[in-house]
Parts: C-alpha cells; structure tokens; sequence
C-alpha cells in the first residue's frame, strides 16, 4: 500500500508528518512542486493544470492512493484530479478540514477560514462546510504573509504576532465557533496563534484531519515498513532551510524529479 501525497512545495510536509502518525506502517511518496511553488496567488486554470501533474506523477509511480495536501490545489483541482486518477482514491485537504470544523463548532458563531489568497477565492472551504452547515456564517482571511514567515524559519516572534494580529483583529468579534488552518503551512504556527485567539476556540489544523480521514479508511495500516520517500520538482537543496523548519526528519535521500 502506498499513498501518494502533493503540495505546491514544503508546507505539505505537515500532511506527511500527519498521515505518518497515524498511519506507521503505509509508504508514502510525497512530491513537493518547488520549481513552480507558490500556487496561492495563481488562478485557478493554472493550479488545476499543476495539480493534474502532481497526481498523474504519482499515479505513474504506482500509487494506490492520492492525497492532496496542497489547500490551493484541492480547492482548485480536487473534482478534476479526481476523473483524472479513477478508480484510484483521491482525497483533498479541504474537505477533511471542513469536516472536521463542523463536527467541532458548536451550535453557534461563525467559522473562520484562513487560507491563501487562491483557495479563498476559489470558495472551496465555504462550500464544504455549507453542505453540512448550510446557515452558518463562514468568514474567510487570506493571510498570505504567513507562508513566508513559515520557510524563513520565524514560527514566533514581534513580526509574526503584528502580522497575525493584522489578520485577525477584526475577525474575533462576534466570537467565533472555530477557526480552520486552511493551508499547509500554518499548522506550525499553530500553538502561538492558540496564544492570540480566544481560549478553547477549536482550532482545525486541516492536516490531523486529512491523516485522521485516511486512518479511518486503512485501519490495517498500522503495520508494515512504513517507507517514506521524499521528491521535489527543484533541487531539494534549494529548500533545506524550509524544510529542516516543517519537517525535522530532514532530506535524507531527497530526490529532484521532472514532470512528464
Ligand atoms: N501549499 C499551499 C496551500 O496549502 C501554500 C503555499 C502556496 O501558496 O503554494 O494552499
């Protein structure tokens, strides 16, 4: 068994890390698309024709599984990847996470979404979480400062609380029912936002639930070598510093790979 994952770069080392836990025994296969990373400022036409890439990539490889990690490429791609890859299983980051925020906001106040600037114009997240709360008040931040902030390795700090405090402030009121990591590198700033948020507002860090909708599918995971093979579009040195941050397991053994 083994599960294909992409991203837009190395933020979808989150996901990794994620499904890994649960899921010791399974190999994975990520493929971080760093000679085109970002896709949050891209258009749609443009993220779905990369995202098709990633996974047909993937498949090529022999995956039995494709995960989208990348909450861009999901918001954009995930109807289109998957005709693409059937009868192979896909799954997208921003369904889990929708998921999960509903199950966790109580009966009232509005969910929050922070993402890029792509999957909140793409209304993904909004139309997920309506299938299942279809009067709740849904207010979306693209915070795109964030991603930077992340690979330049300042998960805390004078410059990060100013940036979140500006993306923030005027969300807080009326109080919110949960806030959603809708992108794949703020599950590392996770705890220092819990900091700057009201206390006990459930935060979704959408790459525990992606891992946690994959553990339900494969319960017999558990068990096996649980390989992990890490590859990028660019030279994977280019990205040590960032990745080192997002993913300590490190590059061991990274390769750089070319598209068809
Ligand atoms: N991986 C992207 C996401 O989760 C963030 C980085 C990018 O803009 O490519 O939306």
């Amino acid at each position: 068994m083994r599960i294909g994952i992409f991203d837009s770069g190395v933020g979808g080392l989150t996901v990794l890390a994620a499904i890994r836990r649960r899921l010791p025994g399974v190999d994975l296969l990520y493929l971080g698309d760093t000679a085109r990373v970002p896709y949050g400022g891209r258009g749609a036409r443009t993220v779905k024709r990369y995202a098709l890439e990633c996974a047909q990539w993937l498949v090529d490889q022999g995956c039995d599984h494709v995960v989208i990690a990348c909450n861009t490429a999901s918001a954009y791609g995930v109807e289109a990847v998957r005709s693409a890859c059937s009868p192979l299983p896909v799954t997208g980051v921003v369904f889990a996470g929708a998921e999960s925020a509903a199950s966790a906001a109580g009966a009232e106040g509005p969910i929050l979404v922070l993402a890029t600037r792509g999957t909140v114009s793409s209304q993904a997240y909004l139309r997920a979480l309506n299938e299942t709360l279809p009067a709740r008040q849904i207010r979306q931040r693209a915070c795109p400062l964030l991603v930077p902030l992340v690979e330049e390795g300042w998960p805390s700090g004078d410059v990060l609380d100013g940036v979140i405090d500006h993306y923030l402030s005027d969300l807080l009121r009326p109080t919110p029912a949960a806030l959603i990591l809708g992108c794949t590198h703020y599950p590392v700033l996770k705890e220092h936002l819990a900091k700057r948020l009201p206390e006990g507002l459930p935060i979704i860090d959408s790459s525990e639930a992606i891992a946690e909708t994959l553990e339900a599918m494969y319960p017999d995971a558990r068990v096996g070598a649980g390989h992990t093979r890490l590859c990028f579009t660019d030279d994977p040195e280019a990205s040590r510093a960032a990745i080192q941050t997002i993913y300590p397991a490190g590059l061991s053994g990274a390769d750089q790979v070319k598209l068809a």
